[in-house]
């Protein structure tokens, strides 16, 4: 049997830095954290702090992230956006993270636009990184908790067949997750998008090296009764700003509904990293382009909400894992 993996100090940028054994490991541990009682949980990382740096808007990474801190008895301080911070005078972001190290926060958690910033980030600090998503590149611990999700409704994540669905060239937490899912055994992916935003070829040699099996769809109904796991993700409005007619022909692209779900296998559940777009339905001055129709959330396939949750739990064990808070 190998050592134990540990974490303390390590940064979290890409899920490719991390083994399977390693991603099993950080799923045990929040399964075992969320089994602790919650005043036990509270004491693990009083007195330290959290910086929390989103330079891109985020409602569940950053208020999970925020929310894992405080009820490990930590406190949170952070920015929102650049306004309001010495970057808009031109500082760089490498020395803005070397004051957040100066003033001794004792893990950081950034999301910023550009590709590779949380790894220049961790590279002008000593203290443990967190990539909260990185431009169209990565999303790791949206991964993390993704698999956690997986495992937890289906029981295993080896020979899983796993729909991946909508933006998958800009998508970074499907990027992620097809590498994640290629280091498990058997496991078979169906890309389903449009031929504008297909995975990039990249992650598909990848998978040819690693002889995953993986084909190529335009239509969900073409995929929908064979698999486990339905991916669905948001075709990005904010990664088409050179390109804002490809965007308006490929918004509506792809709207899960009810009827879309005839057939399904009876496991089958639905996905999403959130956020969905606003359903017309609920709002009709919204623009009509929900990937998920709100008819979709009763349905027992349903485990969107679920998932997202589950991000508080494998957030707060990676903050205890990288700080050494726990082995
Ligand atoms: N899934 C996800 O990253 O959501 P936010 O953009 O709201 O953080």
């Amino acid at each position: 049997m190998g050592a134990e993996p540990n974490f303390k100090g390590r940064d979290i940028i890409s899920i490719n830095d991390f083994s399977r054994a390693e991603i099993e490991y950080i799923l045990d541990k929040t399964d075992g954290l969320r089994k602790l009682p919650e005043e036990e949980r509270a004491q693990l990382m009083r007195g330290k702090v959290l910086a929390s740096l989103f330079f891109e808007p985020s409602t569940r990474t950053r208020t999970s992230f925020n929310m894992a801190m405080q009820k490990l008895g930590g406190s949170v301080e952070g920015i929102t956006g650049s306004e309001g911070t010495s970057l808009v005078k031109g500082e760089s972001l490498a020395d803005t993270i070397r004051m957040y190290n100066a003033y001794g926060f004792d893990v950081i958690v950034i999301r910023h636009p550009l590709k590779g910033s949380a790894r220049l980030a961790s590279e002008a600090t000593s203290i443990p990184v967190i990539n909260g998503g990185d431009g169209a590149n990565q999303h790791p611990t949206q991964t993390l908790l993704d698999l956690y999700t997986i495992r937890e409704c289906q029981g295993r994540i080896d020979g899983l067949k796993v729909a991946m669905v909508g933006d998958l060239l800009y998508g970074r937490t499907v990027h992620s997750l097809t590498q994640a899912l290629s280091m498990f055994n058997g496991c078979q992916l169906y890309f389903v998008s449009p031929s504008e935003l297909q995975m990039p070829i990249l992650y598909k040699e990848d998978l040819g090296e690693k002889e995953v099996s993986f084909s190529e769809h335009r239509r969900i109904e073409d995929v929908v009764k064979e698999v486990d796991i339905l991916y669905m993700t948001r075709i990005q409005k904010e990664r088409f700003t050179d390109n804002p007619m490809l965007y308006e022909k490929l918004k509506r692209v792809y709207q899960l509904t009810p009827e879309m779900l005839d057939g399904a296998r009876d496991n089958l559940r639905v996905l999403h990293p959130l956020p969905r777009i606003k359903n017309p339905s609920i709002k009709p001055d919204n623009e009509p382009v929900s990937e998920i129709s709100s008819l979709v959330d009763n349905m027992p396939y349903a485990y969107y909400f679920r998932q997202a949750e589950n991000g508080l739990y494998v957030r707060q064990a990676l903050i205890c894992l990288v700080t050494g808070a726990i082995k």
